[in-house]
C-alpha cells in the first residue's frame, strides 16, 4: 500500500440527537475515506461518542438509571444514523470502553510521574442550587447563566496540567507547520489566542461533585475532566499502547475534522497534551464552518434543527450527501436551504446524471440489442472524450486531497455535461437511420465507458446510485475499486439492465421552507 490516511470526526456527546451538523462532519469524513480507499491508501476512518461528564450523569439521574445504561441506550441513535446515511466507518469508539479508559489512565499516570500534572487550587463561580461551576465569562450579569440565581466564588483543590509551559513551543510549531491548522484564517485565530498568556489546564473534577468520569489513577477522589479524556480517543483507536506498528503508520497522517466551535480544544489543549506525553502531532486539524438556517445557528430552543434523516428520506440518502458536499465551501459557513437541495437534485442529479444513464440505456436497447457494443474506428471526438475522463482521475484526487470537495464535484459534473454534449453532437440516432451501425456502436461504447469511469469518481459521494449505474451497464466491479480507474473496462457483448430512474422526479417535500 502506498500511503496511509487516517481521518477522524469529533466524538459526539452521547446525549445529543444526531442533527445536520453531526451528519455533515461524519459524511465529510466518510467521503474523504472512500476517496482514499479508491486511491488505494491504507485508510482508517474513526468516529464515536463522548460519554462522560455532567450532562450524562444528570440525564441518567433524571431517568433513575445508571449512566452506563443510559449511554448504552443513547449511542444507538448515532450508530443507526450513520448506518442509514451510508457511512462506512472503520471504528466507532466510545469513551467508556475499557480500551480507552486504559490509555487515558496510562497517559495521566505518566504525566503525573514526570511532574507534568500537579495539585493546585481551582477558583471559580459555583451555583449552589444547580451544583455547577461557571467561569467568569459564562456568567450572565454576574449570575448563573442557567437559573439566573447568584453564584458564589469557591476555591477547591484540583489537578492541573502544565499547559502554560508549552505556549512558546506551540506558537513555533504552528508557525513552522502551515498545514497543521486549516484553513489559514483558523490558524491565525489560534495564533491570536496564543498572544495572551496561556494558563494551566484543570484536568480533574472531585468525585463529590461529578462521579461519572475516568478516575485519576493517582487520586481516586477525582475523575478526569471530560475534554482531557475525550481528545485521547484519537490515539486510543489508532493503536497507541495496543498496536504500535499501526499507530506509527497512521498517527502522523491523522486528519481531525472538527467544527469551528471546538478549535481551541483541538489546537491548543490537544497539541500540548501530545507534546507533554512525548507523542507526535497529527498532520492536520481542519475546522469547517457551520451549517446555519437563514443565518442563525441551529438550536433546539429556536426550533430550527434540521433532522438529516427526514431529508434523506425525501431526496434519498445519496442526493442528500451530494448536496452537503457540493454546497459547502469547506471552512466557511453555509446556509441550509431546502430549495437549494431540491435544485441540486433536479439539476445535477436527475437532469444531468440520471438522464444520461437513462438515454444511454434506451439507445443501447434500441440500437445495440441491449448489449454493450464493440467499438470500431475512433475519431478525434472519442479520443478527446477518453482523454478528458482519464485526466479527471488525478485532478479529482488532487482536489479532494486539498479538501476542495465542492470544486471536485463541480468538475466531475462538468464532465458528465461533456458526455451529454458528445452524444448530442455525435447523434447516434441519425447514424442509425443512415445504417452506420458500427459508428453507433463506437459512440455508445465511448459514452457508456465515459459514464462508467466518471461515475467511479462520484462513488464516494453517491455509493448506492453509482452501484446502480454499474449494474445497468453490466460492469463487474473489481475487488479493489482502484483497478476500475482505467479506460476500456466495459465488455462488448455484456447485456445491459433497465432499471427504475436513478433520481425519480416525483418527490414530495416534507419540510416547509
Ligand atoms: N464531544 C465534543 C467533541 C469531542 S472531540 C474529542 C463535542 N461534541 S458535539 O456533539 O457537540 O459535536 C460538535 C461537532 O458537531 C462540531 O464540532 C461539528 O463537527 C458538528 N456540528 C454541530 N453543529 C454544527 C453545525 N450547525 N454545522 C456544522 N457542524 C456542526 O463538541
Amino acid at each position: 500500500m502506498s500511503e496511509a490516511f487516517y481521518v477522524t470526526t469529533p466524538i459526539y456527546y452521547v446525549n445529543d440527537e444526531p442533527h445536520l451538523g453531526h451528519a455533515y462532519t461524519t459524511i465529510l469524513a466518510d467521503v474523504l475515506a472512500r476517496y482514499a480507499r479508491l486511491r488505494g491508501a491504507e485508510t482508517f476512518f474513526l468516529t464515536g461518542t463522548d460519554e462522560h461528564g455532567q450532562k450524562v450523569q444528570e440525564a441518567s439521574q433524571r431517568r433513575g438509571i445508571a449512566p452506563q445504561a443510559h449511554a448504552d441506550e443513547m449511542v444507538v441513535r448515532f450508530q443507526q444514523a450513520w448506518k442509514d446515511l451510508h457511512v462506512e466507518h472503520d471504528d466507532f469508539i466510545r469513551t467508556t470502553q475499557p480500551r480507552h479508559v486504559r490509555v487515558v489512565k496510562a497517559i495521566l499516570q505518566d504525566l503525573w510521574d514526570r511532574g507534568e500534572i500537579y495539585l493546585g487550587s481551582y477558583e471559580g463561580w459555583y451555583c449552589v442550587p444547580d451544583e455547577r461551576f461557571w467561569t467568569e465569562k459564562d456568567l450572565k450579569e454576574g449570575n448563573c447563566p442557567d437559573c439566573g440565581r447568584p453564584v458564589e466564588q469557591i476555591v477547591e483543590p484540583n489537578y492541573f496540567f502544565r499547559m502554560s509551559a508549552y505556549q512558546e513551543w506551540l506558537i513555533d510549531y504552528i508557525t513552522a507547520h502551515p498545514g497543521f491548522i486549516q484553513p489559514d484564517y483558523r490558524r491565525n485565530e489560534v495564533l491570536g489566542f496564543l498572544r495572551q498568556p496561556l494558563g494551566d489546564l484543570c484536568i480533574s473534577r472531585p468525585v463529590s461533585r461529578l462521579s461519572w468520569g475516568i478516575p485519576l489513577p493517582f487520586d481516586s477522589n477525582y475523575v478526569t475532566y471530560v475534554w482531557f479524556d475525550a481528545l485521547i480517543n484519537y490515539v486510543t483507536a489508532a493503536g497507541y499502547l495496543s498496536d504500535e506498528d499501526r499507530f506509527d503508520r497512521l498517527w502522523p497522517q491523522a486528519l481531525h475534522l472538527i467544527g469551528k466551535d471546538i478549535l481551541t480544544t483541538h489546537c491548543v489543549y490537544w497539541p500540548t497534551m501530545l507534546r507533554a506525553a512525548g507523542l507526535a502531532q497529527p498532520k492536520t486539524v481542519f475546522a469547517h464552518g457551520w451549517w446555519v438556517i437563514e443565518g442563525a445557528k441551529m438550536s433546539k430552543s429556536v426550533g430550527n434543527v434540521v433532522k438529516p434523516l427526514d431529508l434523506a428520506q425525501v431526496y434519498g440518502v445519496d442526493a442528500f450527501r451530494y448536496f452537503l458536499m457540493r454546497d459547502m465551501t469547506l471552512g466557511r459557513d453555509a446556509d441550509f436551504d431546502e430549495s437549494r437541495l431540491a435544485h441540486r437534485y433536479h439539476g445535477d442529479l436527475a437532469n444531468d446524471l440520471g438522464n444520461l444513464l437513462h438515454r444511454l440505456i434506451n439507445m443501447l436497447g434500441r440500437y445495440c440489442k441491449g448489449r454493450i457494443p464493440r467499438p470500431g474506428e475512433v475519431t478525434s471526438d472519442e479520443s478527446a472524450l477518453r482523454e478528458r475522463c482519464l485526466v479527471l482521475v488525478p485532478q479529482t484526487f488532487a482536489q479532494v486531497q486539498a479538501l476542495a470537495l465542492n470544486e471536485a464535484l463541480a468538475q466531475i459534473m462538468s464532465v458528465i455535461g461533456e458526455i451529454n454534449r458528445y452524444i448530442e453532437q455525435s447523434a447516434p440516432w441519425a447514424q442509425a437511420k443512415s445504417g452506420q451501425l458500427e459508428r453507433v456502436g463506437t459512440i455508445l461504447y465511448h459514452a457508456a465507458e465515459a459514464l462508467r469511469l466518471t461515475s467511479l469518481l462520484l462513488q464516494p459521494v453517491l455509493p448506492e446510485r453509482v452501484a446502480e449505474i454499474w449494474h445497468s451497464l453490466g460492469w463487474q466491479t473489481p475487488d479493489s475499486l482502484k483497478d476500475g480507474l482505467t479506460w476500456g473496462q466495459l465488455e462488448p457483448g455484456t447485456p445491459i439492465v433497465t432499471g427504475p430512474p436513478l433520481f425519480p422526479r416525483d418527490i414530495e417535500r416534507v419540510l416547509e421552507t
